[in-house]
């Protein structure tokens, strides 16, 4: 390991005795959802199941909690619930990675893992960033215990990327099929236009660009963190597109994570289906999928956004931290649609229930679960006296909405349209709400800010039924 990645690992250990030593009471940090021990944390990256433990990677700055240079800080869980804090794993100490070590993915083969990421360069000078001044190269790292990184080999530099993208190029993801290595790369060509670049390898280290997958119409200027697995015989693409106009109750965040499913191979002639948000609510972005040993497909999304400093904030940052991931979601196709749910992991953890009929109102443990099932009619659900979780069946719409700004730290409004609501099953955890609709058709997530004794539920439906459930 070279100076400069010892010097990082030792400014670490430092700012975590700081944070040890502080009085602060950290009272909105999550009990399962992922958080950054100290600074800031966005996407998640590497996620893999690795000699039976689960990896997830993240996007950290762990001495900025409003943001900065980043590293991947890394935890493992056995459960998918509980995760243990593992430190920094990849830190920027080469030329090629020095003003971050950006997104990526990770594959296990013969108990190895190997993990892919951009190296971030931003030269100094008077440059525009987008097609000059910045370097994207396509890094590998390799790990023979899932903890401990080797040496980082450069695979690719912008030099290697199609003549026609500028330089924004990142987040590779990796996977092995029919004996190929295949590699999805986000871009931004010069014409502003976000698609998805795709290389083939066949030892992992020697790539050729392949193709493209876009869409035919522009749609955002970039697309971010691109996946692409098989859920129940559907192939489906994940895209996180930059530059779309809000429509209607759509795209109303800075920038939005969402699916296509692909007609075709994406090998040679795929035709990409329509866009569909993956959350509708206000924290959600740069998700990524992996496979686990039982042949789960688990997304993990960031959840949180880009740049809305100037719209919320998030009231942690106090805390000397700011951000935290999804809860793992299991996912199927049902009726043609995409569903998440939470990993069932969740679902067994709760040892305690309490059942109603009709409406319930009662405060609630700080992480628990509210299990709602609907025969018709208009839903409501208040949390801690300002979080209003609500289907309107005339309006056909779902709203989230807060009734009051310290909630929300400045959030407000999002709404989504549904034919119908039968069922809503929603998971509070400290400061992290996310809201799973119809079996999990439709999903908002955001994060709130209750005082201690504020955590109640206020439940109102004219045919309703369901139970409450947390863990004891
Ligand atoms: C998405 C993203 C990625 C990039 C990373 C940098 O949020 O912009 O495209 O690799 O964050 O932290």
């Amino acid at each position: 390991m070279n100076a400069l990645y010892n010097a990082w690992k030792k400014l670490l250990r430092e700012e975590l005795k700081r944070k040890e030593d502080s009085s602060g009471e950290d009272m909105w940090r999550p009990t399962l959802h992922i958080a950054p021990p100290v600074g800031w944390l966005n996407d998640p990256n590497g996620l893999c199941q690795y000699k039976g433990v689960y990896h997830a990677f993240y996007q950290m700055s762990p001495f900025h909690p409003e943001g900065g240079l980043k590293f991947w800080g890394h935890c493992t869980s056995k459960d998918l619930l509980h995760w243990k804090f593992e430190g920094i794993s990849l830190c920027p100490d080469q030329p090629y990675d020095c003003h971050g070590v950006y997104s990526g993915s990770a594959i296990v083969e013969d108990d190895t893992m190997y993990v892919f990421y951009t190296g971030n360069v931003k030269q100094q000078g008077n440059y525009d960033y987008v097609n000059e001044g910045r370097q994207s190269g396509t890094v590998l790292a390799v790990s023979t215990d899932g903890i401990h990184f080797g040496s980082k080999e450069l695979l690719m530099t912008n030099a290697d990327y199609p003549e026609d993208v500028t330089k924004h190029v990142r987040d590779p993801k990796v996977w092995k099929q029919d004996n190929i290595y295949y590699m999805l790369q986000g871009a931004r060509t010069k014409e502003n236009k976000g698609v998805v670049l795709v290389f083939s390898s066949e030892d992992k280290r020697n790539w050729t660009y392949t193709g493209r997958l876009q869409s035919r119409q522009p749609f955002g200027y970039m697309w971010e963190c691109p996946d692409l697995c098989e859920v129940d015989g559907n192939t489906v693409l994940f895209i996180s597109p930059q530059g779309l106009e809000p429509d209607g109750f759509r795209y109303a965040n800075k920038y939005q994570s969402g699916t296509c499913f692909l007609k075709g191979d994406f090998r040679t002639n795929a035709e990409i289906g329509e866009f569909r948000e993956l959350d509708g609510g206000f924290d959600f972005y740069a998700p990524q999928t992996f496979s686990a040993d039982d042949g789960r497909r688990i997304l993990i999304g960031w959840m949180g956004m880009a740049e809305v400093q100037d719209q919320y904030t998030n009231k942690t940052i106090a805390d000397g931290w700011q951000n935290v991931l999804t809860l793992p979601r299991e996912l199927s196709v049902q009726d043609g649609i995409l569903c998440q749910n939470p990993v069932r992991e969740l679902y067994a953890w709760w040892n305690r229930e309490i059942c109603f009929t009709g409406g319930y109102h009662a405060d609630i443990a700080s992480c628990c679960e509210l299990d709602i099932h609907s025969d018709g009619g208009d839903v409501k659900v208040i949390l801690a006296d300002g979080l209003e979780l609500c289907y309107e069946e005339d309006k056909k719409l779902f709203r989230m909405e807060f009734l009051n700004t310290s909630l929300g730290a400045g959030r407000t409004f999002r709404g989504r349209k549904i034919p119908y609501l039968k069922d809503m099953r929603i998971v509070v955890d400290i400061s992290c709400v996310e809201v799973f609709l119809n079996g999990g058709a439709d999903v908002l997530s955001t994060r709130f800010y209750p005082e201690k004794d504020q955590y109640t539920a206020n439940v109102k439906g004219s045919k309703i039924c369901g139970s409450c459930r947390y863990h004891e």
